[in-house]
């Protein structure tokens, strides 16, 4: 009987680390999709901002002062921003964000 729990209490710790480690690397991947998709053709591949969009560097030393709030109300609140990137999910904006902090780098 003991080993029976043991063996299932092994298993679910193994079956959620197979669920959630998969899911932490895709919203990485999700962010430099999104990125691409969303941001890039005005704030450039490299978010060095294009000046013919009006777009701002976001690998700038004052964009990297602001904090990720900063850059997610950014995104929510920018009037030049389309209506699809206002519209982006709070967990998308997060994964967004994450990016653009590893461009920054
Ligand atoms: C249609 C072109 C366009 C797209 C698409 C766009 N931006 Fe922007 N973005 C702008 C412009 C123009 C500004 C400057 C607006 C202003 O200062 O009022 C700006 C400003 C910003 C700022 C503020 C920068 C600062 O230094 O204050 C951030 C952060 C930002 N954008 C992030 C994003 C992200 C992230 C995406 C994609 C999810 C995105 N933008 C998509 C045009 C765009």
């Amino acid at each position: 009987m003991k080993t029976t729990k043991l063996v299932m209490l092994v298993m679910t710790i193994a079956a959620t680390l197979f669920i959630l480690i998969p899911n932490l690397s895709w919203a990485a991947d999700d962010g430099a999709t999104l990125y691409k998709a969303k941001c890039a053709m005005c704030h450039g591949a490299d978010a060095a901002g294009k000046p013919a969009m009006k777009a701002p560097s976001l690998i700038s030393d004052d964009a990297k002062k602001l904090s990720d709030a900063d850059l997610a109300t950014a995104v929510a609140g920018k009037a030049k921003h389309p209506a699809g990137v206002k519209a982006l999910a709070a967990d998308d904006v997060k994964a967004v964000v994450a990016y653009i902090r590893t461009l920054q780098k």
